[in-house]
C-alpha cells in the first residue's frame, strides 16, 4: 500500500540535487543522535519509539475510557492548550464530518468535542457554559505540568458547573485527567478526587505527545480509529529508522530542504492545505516547528495558510511580496466524497464548462496552477502528499513532521525539545497579578507601567 509521498521537484531550480545529497550524511548522523540520545534534549526522546512501543492493552484502556465518556455524554470540552490540545483538534477537524455537531443529539454518532482552556476569552468561556447549561457534558483535562493557568481556570469553572449539575459523584465518572505520573497540582487534584486518570510520559514533550493519551483519549472520544492512528505512525517510524538510507528518508530530505532553503535567505515557511479540514493540522505544526526551532535568535517562522480561502487575501503577498518565503503544500489525492458541478439550462454564471466535474477536479487545478505560479514567482515548493484523508495517513504525517523536525532542529544546531522562551510572558502575567512568590518581579514590573 501507498505511504504518504514527499515531492522535491519543484524546489530543484532553487536547490540541486547535489547540494541535497551533500547533506546525506548530516542529515542521518542527526537522526541517528534522535535513536541513540547523544545530543541535546536526550531527555524527551520518548517520542522516537513511541507509535511501535504502544501496547493493544494501553489503545484498550484508551478506548475503554472514550466508551465512558461516549455513553454518558453528549458533549467532552477537551481542557488544555498548546502541545495539550493541539495535536487532537488537528486529528479531530481532520477526520470527522465537518457538519456532524449540527446534528440533533439522538441523531449523532458521536459527542461534541468542545475546547477550553487554550486561552483566557472571557466571553468564550460564559458562552461556552451557557451553551453547557442543558448539556450532558464530560471534561477531559489535560496538562503536563498541571499548573498552566489557561486549562487551570477553565477547569476550575467547569468541574464546579459539572458537579452543580449531575453531583458530585456522576462529575467524577465523567471527568478525566491526563498528566504527569506523579508531579503538578492536577495528578494531586485527580488523586483526591478519584479521576480517571492517564500518563503523560516524561520524556515526551508536550508538542509531540498526539500519540499518547494526551491526543489518542479525545481522538477515541470523537469516534476516530485511533489503532489505525497509531499504525500509520508505525510505519513511518520504520521507514525513517537509524539505518534507512537518506535517499529513502523522506522527514530527513524535508528537513535538509528546509534548512538549505533557510540558508538561502528563505526565512518563512508556509503550510498549505487545499483541504479545510486541515486547518487545524497546520496549527499543530505551527507549535511543533515554532517552539522546537525558534531559539537562540535562529529559527525558520512556522506560518499556515488555507486555499484556496486564503488566495483571496495572503495570495498576493505570496505571489508578489518579499521573497522570503516558501511553501510545503499538503495535498490529498482523493476526497472521501463525490460532488459533481451540475448542468445549468441558463449557464447566467458560465460555469458549463465545468458541467459534469468534480469539485475536487477544479480544487487540483487551483492547487496546481497556483503552485506553478508561485513557483514562478520564486517560492521554492515542497508537496506532502497523502493518498486520502483517513486514520493511517493522518498517522503518517504526524510522524513525519515529528522526525523531520527532529533532524531538522540539529540540523540548525539548536535543542529542538526545548522551550525556555515560553516562560517570560508567565512571569510577566503573574508578577501582574500579584501572584504570591512573584514580589520580586511584580516590584520590578510595576515600576514599567
Ligand atoms: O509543547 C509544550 O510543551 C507546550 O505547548 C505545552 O504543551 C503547553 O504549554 C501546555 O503545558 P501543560 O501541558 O503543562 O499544561
Amino acid at each position: 500500500m501507498d505511504n504518504i509521498q514527499l515531492h522535491i521537484r519543484e524546489v530543484l531550480g532553487f536547490l540541486t540535487e547535489q547540494e541535497i545529497l551533500n547533506q546525506a550524511s548530516l542529515a542521518t548522523a542527526c537522526n541517528q543522535a534522535l535513536h541513540n540520545g547523544s545530543r541535546e534534549g536526550s531527555d524527551f526522546l520518548g517520542w522516537v519509539n513511541l507509535p511501535s512501543s504502544i501496547t493493544e492493552e494501553e489503545i484498550k484502556d484508551i478506548e475503554d475510557a472514550a466508551t465512558v465518556l461516549r455513553t454518558r455524554c453528549e458533549a467532552v470540552v477537551v481542557v488544555g492548550i498548546g502541545g495539550s490540545y493541539l495535536g487532537a483538534r488537528a486529528v479531530i477537524d481532520a477526520l470527522s464530518s465537518s457538519f456532524d455537531w449540527l446534528e440533533e443529539r439522538q441523531s449523532r454518532k458521536n459527542p461534541v468535542i468542545l475546547y477550553a482552556g487554550n486561552n483566557i476569552g472571557e466571553d468564550y468561556l460564559y458562552e461556552l457554559m451557557d451553551w453547557l447549561k442543558d448539556k450532558e457534558f464530560g471534561i477531559i483535562n489535560i496538562s503536563k505540568s498541571g499548573t498552566t493557568t489557561e486549562p487551570a481556570i477553565a477547569f476550575r469553572l467547569l468541574k464546579e458547573q459539572l458537579e452543580s449539575k449531575v453531583g458530585k459523584e456522576e462529575a467524577r465518572q465523567r471527568i478525566v485527567a491526563i498528566t504527569d505520573a506523579t508531579k503538578g497540582a492536577l495528578r494531586s487534584l485527580a488523586t483526591i478526587e478519584g479521576y480517571k486518570t492517564f500518563v503523560i510520559p516524561d520524556n515526551v514533550g508536550g508538542r509531540y505527545s498526539v500519540l499518547t493519551p494526551v491526543g489518542l483519549l479525545p481522538i477515541a472520544v470523537a469516534g476516530i480509529d485511533i489503532s489505525k492512528l497509531v499504525q500509520g505512525a508505525v510505519e513511518i517510524e520504520k521507514a525513517t529508522a537509524p539505518n534507512v538510507s537518506f535517499d529513502y528518508n523522506l522527514p530527513a530530505i524535508y528537513a535538509v530542504i528546509r534548512n538549505l532553503l533557510y540558508k538561502q535567505g528563505k526565512k518563512i515557511e508556509i503550510l498549505v492545505n487545499y483541504h479545510p479540514k486541515l486547518h487545524f493540522l497546520a496549527e499543530w505544526w505551527k507549535q511543533l516547528y515554532g517552539e522546537s526551532e525558534g531559539k537562540d535568535n535562529v529559527g525558520i517562522f512556522p506560518a499556515a495558510v488555507d486555499f484556496t480561502t486564503d488566495l483571496h487575501s495572503m495570495g498576493q503577498w505570496i505571489q508578489e511580496g518579499e521573497r522570503s518565503i516558501f511553501e510545503t503544500v499538503i495535498s490529498v489525492k482523493k476526497p472521501t466524497h463525490t460532488v459533481q458541478i451540475p448542468y445549468d439550462e441558463s449557464d447566467l454564471d458560465g460555469l458549463n464548462y465545468l458541467n459534469g466535474k468534480r469539485v475536487d477536479e477544479v480544487n487540483k487545478m487551483a492547487e496546481l496552477g497556483t503552485r506553478i505560479a508561485h513557483v514562478d514567482g520564486k517560492v521554492p515548493n515542497l508537496l506532502i502528499e497523502l493518498p486520502e484523508l483517513s486514520e493511517r495517513y493522518i498517522g503518517q504525517l504526524i510522524y513525519f513532521f515529528e522526525k523531520a523536525c527532529g533532524i531538522s532542529g540539529y540540523i540548525l544546531g539548536i535543542n529542538p525539545f526545548n522551550q525556555p522562551g515560553v516562560e517570560a510572558y508567565k512571569k510577566n502575567m503573574f508578577a501582574l497579578l500579584e501572584k504570591p512568590g512573584y514580589e520580586e518581579a511584580t516590584k520590578a514590573i510595576k515600576q514599567r507601567i
